[in-house]
């Protein structure tokens, strides 16, 4: 589990599990209007028990595969939310994607700032990743003050990036360069 010694446990990453599947499930059927804003259209089994199981699944082969990190987002011991680093390529990019998502019930306390800078943590000095990056549609103020905090600055906007709510969006494209001293090769 990862942890922040000044924020724990406010929030905590930890790498999810089958037995999130109910809880997972219901917050996000809660949330779906504005995940629906966000996000692709989901399927009905998706905001189901089984439909959550089904994910965990995927993102639990991803990470077997070293290609993935699931993290739920946990607020003293509770589940609030999910974030993801995905896409995570070795040699000779060393980077990885990041996705997050905290509960409409939980939101404006911090907890999406804190989890990418727990990400961001274990993405230097676990994964040995040189960046991250993330995209943000233009309307979702929230999450780019989110990336902003937490040292992700703008490379740019792909037009039409993203297909959600009946029509195509344009995204802002972010990074986040991980200064590690250690030399690439050989990692
Ligand atoms: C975006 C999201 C992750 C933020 O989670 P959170 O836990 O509330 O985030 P934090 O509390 O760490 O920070 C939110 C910031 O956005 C600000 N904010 C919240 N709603 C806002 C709005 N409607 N307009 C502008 N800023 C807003 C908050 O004031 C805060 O900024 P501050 O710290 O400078 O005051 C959450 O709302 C969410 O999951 N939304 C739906 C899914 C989504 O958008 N995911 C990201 C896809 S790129």
């Amino acid at each position: 589990m990862e942890t922040d010694p000044e924020t724990a446990p406010k929030t905590a990453l930890r790498l999810i599990r089958h037995a999130d599947a109910e809880r997972l499930a219901a917050l996000q059927y809660a949330d779906r209007e504005i995940l629906d804003r966000w996000e692709p259209a989901r399927q009905r089994e998706y905001y189901t028990t089984a439909g959550q199981r089904q994910l965990i699944d995927r993102l639990l082969a991803q990470y077997a595969a070293g290609s993935c990190r699931p993290w739920v987002i946990e607020s003293g011991g509770e589940l609030v939310g999910r974030l993801t680093l995905r896409e995570i390529t070795g040699r000779p990019f060393y980077k990885g994607t990041v996705g997050y998502w905290v509960a409409a019930a939980y939101t404006g306390r911090g907890h999406a700032t804190r989890a990418l800078r727990l990400c961001l943590r274990a993405a230097a000095h676990e994964l040995r990743l040189h960046r991250i990056e993330a995209s943000t549609q233009v309307a979702n103020v929230a999450s780019q003050r989110v990336l902003r905090a937490c040292g992700f600055t703008l490379m740019g906007v792909a037009h039409e990036h993203i297909h959600t709510a009946g029509a195509w969006h344009d995204e802002l494209l972010w990074e986040r360069l991980l200064d590690l001293p250690a030399a690439q090769e050989g990692r």
